[in-house]
């Protein structure tokens, strides 16, 4: 068995800001973002009506209203987040209370950066092909608008708010094809530590601990250099060619990312869908955004063979190929 794709959701806050907008609060302009990272505007959450725990509920819903389900049907809720509002519960179990969801189903949330929500797809899928869940819901969201240092012009720019979700049903088919990889010896050119260890509580800066810390370049060359390795590698392990391949569904961290990747496979750019100009880089909750707006534009056809694939903290770098 493997779980199949029969229902996507998102959802992005309303506030847009825009490049404009960051030029008045750091020494940065349009010109620069759009040229090195192809975005235009993101979203921001508002802090009261747009918490994670909110977010993630309206995209769930939209998921499952898509796939058609009851959600008592739901046997298993995995959410990647790392920037949820709860410490616990996971915002899994939040969802199933808004969503009614029966107590046979069981419930847990993935940390795992940027590829969260293909980790948390991964594990999904293990379920699915153990034989111990039938209907999953799968969400990825972030809130990195209330962890990004406001003043580090170097990565304020980069990322936006938003919530995506999917519903994978058990359906006969080959088994869940990925590769994971991750090097936790170059974990310090992203990261993001917890303050509230009391160990940290009283140091010098703690404020400075809860923010994002990001050495921008070592993270592009880090993505440009092991995401289309990682993909060739998928190609020969699960023995398709990428020509064959209808769309190559990146992690909307940086355009330039996407096209030097598109570049080093030798693979028009026209196969790489982005909205990342509207979005930024929504890290776990990427992914299931994109899928969704690819769905609602008409883009997305049953029987598309498609490589997902994402990078982010970790470091990790994990990609799935998928008969949609
Ligand atoms: N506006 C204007 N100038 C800027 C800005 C800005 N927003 N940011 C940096 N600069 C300046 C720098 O200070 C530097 O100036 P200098 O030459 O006088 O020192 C110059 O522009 C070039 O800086 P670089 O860092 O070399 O610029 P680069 O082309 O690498 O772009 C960027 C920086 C956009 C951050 C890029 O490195 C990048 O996108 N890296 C990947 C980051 C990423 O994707 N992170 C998320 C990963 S996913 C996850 O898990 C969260």
């Amino acid at each position: 068995m493997t779980g199949k794709i029969i229902g996507l959701g998102s959802y992005l806050p309303a506030k847009v800001l825009t490049n404009d907008d960051l030029s008045k609060m750091v020494d940065t302009n349009d010109e620069w973002i759009t040229e090195r990272t192809g975005i235009k505007e993101r979203r921001i959450s508002d802090p009261l009506t747009d918490k994670p725990s909110q977010m993630v509920v309206k995209a769930a819903m939209q998921a499952v209203e898509d796939a058609g389900i009851d959600p008592k049907d739901i046997d298993l809720i995995v959410t990647a987040t790392t920037t949820s509002d709860l410490m616990f519960p996971t915002l899994s179990c939040v969802i199933h209370r808004e969503l009614g969801v029966s107590e046979e189903c069981g419930t847990f949330d993935v940390n795992s950066a940027c590829p969260g929500w293909i980790a948390a797809y991964n594990a999904a899928q293990g379920f699915i092909e153990g034989g111990n869940a039938k209907l999953v819901l799968v969400a990825g969201v972030e809130c990195t608008s209330n962890f990004v240092n406001w003043e580090d012009r170097g990565q304020c720019i980069l990322f936006g708010d938003g919530a995506g979700a999917a519903i994978l049903r058990a359906e006969e088919g080959k088994p869940n094809q990925f590769i994971m990889r991750s090097s936790g010896k170059r974990m310090d050119c992203l990261h993001c530590d917890n303050a509230m260890q009391p160990a940290r509580m009283n140091e010098e800066g703690f404020k400075e601990l809860t923010k994002f810390n990001m050495d921008g370049r070592e993270v592009f060359k880090f993505a440009v250099t092991e995401v289309p390795k990682l993909i060739r590698d998928l190609a020969a392990k699960f023995d398709f060619s990428l020509e064959d391949v209808d769309w190559f569904v990146m992690h909307q961290a940086n355009a330039r990312i996407i096209e030097a990747t598109a570049k080093k496979l030798k693979v028009s750019l026209d196969k790489f869908p982005m909205n990342i100009m509207r979005t930024g880089n929504t890290s776990s909750a990427s992914i299931p955004v994109l899928l969704k707006e690819m769905k609602d534009n008409g883009q997305l056809k049953r029987g598309m063979k498609l490589v997902i694939a994402s990078f982010g903290g970790g470091l990790t770098w994990d990609a799935n190929y998928i008969e949609y």
